[in-house]
């Protein structure tokens, strides 16, 4: 029997593509890489292609897809753009697509994976964010295991195993902090964009290192676990663990509480994703509980960090109202890094988005689609009109 599961990565040249395939390469006998994708790292992903030899593989734009053509000299595949990723998520040859593209862009070939009845491992949290109903409909209608990537979310599949839905009273998400946890947020419009890149546990993409500062990241990952394990927001509490030891917890209705801990090393996630519910033996650095002095915990400052009281607000509007967010969200991050807008117009820009929009219930993807263009449009307008750059 070959036990081998092909598998497609969308966006391999990112920090979670990265990590997936040298988790993938202690595995030869278990995974084929069947294809990867790239934005425009063109030379990452042709060392990908030396390395794992994939049937095919998808970069965004044309200019990118005849650099690599020639490359490659007909020996894989070259798709292009939004079509090619639906087509490698959808290929026959393909048994689980991990799912590592960041933001909306990971939404349409994340449905056409689950829609062709594949399995995925999902780091792409905006998927979730943006059109979480759709996304768990398909899932349940075609059957696939939709397997969390984030170390919080495998968290609390890991402690929700072998336990019953009705048993929890609350799911409990760490959070590190980020870089500014201690300073004051009189200060947070000196911050730079060196200075938010510069997470204290984590090295991410640059979308994700912003959010973290901001914490929207953790309010992201509410909504991913509203969706993800089915339960409302009123179910799902953040607490601040800058120790990042605790990955995340689940609190039962008869006062008991599990936690997930290990060194924090998105490997181990991912691996328990790609393999679930198997846990083969892996060398990843184990926690040594002698040298951890202290486990600190408290509660999130929702005046300071606006972003995660946002993402709040959005769930408890419901229906598009975290469309919107995610918009409005992406175009700040954007402009922040491009030193277009300040660390504190971050919020403002998705507050004045989620003032102007009343959220659409039972949205078709359609919808989702058209109201996160006009999102974008218009806080890109509304950044224009900020006076802080
Ligand atoms: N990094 C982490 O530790 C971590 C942890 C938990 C969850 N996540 C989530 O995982 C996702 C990926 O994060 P990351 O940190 O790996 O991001 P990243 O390092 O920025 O990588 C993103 C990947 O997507 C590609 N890409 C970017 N924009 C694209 C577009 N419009 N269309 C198609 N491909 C595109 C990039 O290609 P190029 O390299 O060519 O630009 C790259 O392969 C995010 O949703 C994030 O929230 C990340």
């Amino acid at each position: 029997m070959n036990l081998q599961k092909n598998i497609a990565i969308l966006g391999s040249t990112g920090s979670i593509g990265r990590s997936t395939l040298d988790v993938i390469a202690r595995f030869p006998d278990r995974f084929r890489v069947s294809y990867l994708t790239a934005h425009r790292n063109v030379d990452l992903l042709r060392e990908q292609i030396e390395r794992f030899k994939p049937r095919g593989v998808v970069v965004l734009e044309n200019c990118h897809a005849s650099v690599l053509k020639k490359l490659v000299n007909g020996a894989t595949e070259v798709l292009v753009g939004e079509e090619g990723l639906c087509e490698v998520a959808t290929r026959s040859d393909v048994d689980l697509v991990v799912s590592s593209l960041v933001g909306f862009a990971g939404l349409r070939p994340t449905l056409r994976a689950i829609e062709a009845g594949k399995d995925v491992a999902l780091a792409n949290k905006e998927t979730l964010v943006v059109g979480g109903e759709i996304i768990m409909n398909a899932v349940r209608k075609h059957d696939v295991r939709l397997l969390p990537v984030d170390s919080e979310h495998s968290a609390i599949l890991q402690c929700l195993r072998g336990e019953e839905h009705h048993h929890v009273e609350r799911l409990i998400l760490t959070a590190s902090g980020g870089p500014f946890r201690t300073l004051a947020k009189e200060q947070f419009h000196t911050i730079t964009v060196a200075d938010a890149l510069n997470h204290p546990t984590w090295r991410m993409g640059n979308k994700i290192t912003i959010d973290s500062a901001t914490l929207m990241n953790k309010g992201l990952e509410v909504i991913e676990a509203r969706w993800l394990f089915d339960l409302p927001a009123s179910q799902i509490h953040v607490v601040i663990h800058p120790q990042s030891i605790i990955h995340s917890m689940v609190e039962f209705r008869d006062g008991s509480t599990k936690a997930q801990l290990g060194f924090p090393d998105m490997k181990i996630p991912i691996q328990y994703a790609l393999m679930y519910p198997e846990r083969p033996h892996a060398p990843y650095r184990r926690l040594d509980f002698s040298a951890v002095q202290q486990m600190t915990f408290s509660e999130p400052d929702l005046e300071k960090f606006e972003c995660l009281a946002l993402a709040f607000k959005a769930l408890e509007m419901g229906g598009t109202a975290t469309t919107v967010l995610n918009a409005a969200n992406e175009v700040a991050v954007e402009k922040f890094l491009a030193g277009e807008i300040s660390f504190s117009s971050i919020p403002r820009l998705i507050e004045a988005a989620l003032a102007h929009y009343a959220p659409h219930h039972n949205a078709t993807f359609d919808d989702i689609v058209r109201i996160d263009a006009e999102t974008r449009q218009r806080s890109q307008q509304f950044a224009a009109t900020l006076q802080d750059k």
